[in-house]
């Protein structure tokens, strides 16, 4: 399988002055622990890692610590995450016919979640790992008066990987483009162009690093991992 890293972020809402991915955390960066979940799972054949110019050479060098046996290729990111995206599917090998998504920030995702949405996707056009909802959600209007809440049971936090088909996600891509529309998933224009996304269950510890508090949430959970 090939997978596609989003990396080309900020480290603005962490109150970093450089991309949360070079941040500390446990012995490694954000990053190297991304890469090695992708480099321990072994459907994936093939990673491409979208980044700024920046920060490429911090990220060749610690990909080039962990002495990855696959192929690694760096690949210039955009001014949103759907612009990395975008560039990152142009920069997929001619033969590449499916595709996994996943942000670096999600470094906690284990080499199991890699394999179980690999195998999906030989079923499916779409997927994307998700959780279902603990909390009850509202939705507000403007003046932050709850409007609707929806049934939580029909509810479910979406993470990455995120897999397709790689015509299909193109074509919503480009028309994304097109359209103008912003959205924050991958799934996101797959389901505005009218094509199936399927639930494949994701991981309670699959967090998306964002905040301090993230941040040392994380760090408990890969203490507790280390042997
Ligand atoms: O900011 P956030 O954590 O939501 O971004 C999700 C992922 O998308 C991160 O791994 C980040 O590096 C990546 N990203 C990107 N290009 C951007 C913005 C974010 O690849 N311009």
């Amino acid at each position: 399988m090939y997978l596609l890293i989003p990396a080309a972020g900020s480290g603005k809402r962490m109150g970093a002055d450089r991309n949360k991915l070079l941040i500390d955390l446990a012995g490694e960066t954000i990053f190297a622990w991304t890469l090695k979940a992708a480099q321990a799972s072994p459907s994936i054949a093939w990673i491409g890692i979208m980044c700024q110019p920046i920060d490429r050479p911090d990220f060749e060098a610690i990909a080039q610590g962990l002495h990855l046996t696959k192929p690694v290729v760096f690949i210039q990111g955009g001014d949103t995450r759907q612009a990395s995206v975008y560039n990152g599917l142009q920069a997929l090998p001619p033969e590449a016919d499916r595709v996994l998504i996943h942000d670096g920030a999600r470094c906690l995702a284990t080499p199991e979640l890699f394999d179980r949405c690999t195998a999906e996707l030989a079923t499916c056009p779409g997927l994307i790992a998700a959780i279902p909802v603990k909390d009850t959600i509202k939705q507000v209007d403007a003046n932050q008066i709850v409007s609707n809440t929806p049934d939580r049971a029909t509810l479910w936090a979406a993470q990455t990987p995120q897999g397709f088909e790689v015509a299909a996600l193109k074509s919503c891509h480009d028309r994304g483009l097109t359209e103008q529309w912003e959205v924050t998933d991958d799934a996101a224009l797959f389901e505005r162009c009218g094509l199936p996304v399927k639930i494949v269950m994701g991981e309670e510890t699959n967090l998306k690093v964002t905040t301090p508090q993230d941040l040392a949430i994380a760090e408990f959970i890969l203490r507790q991992r280390q042997p």
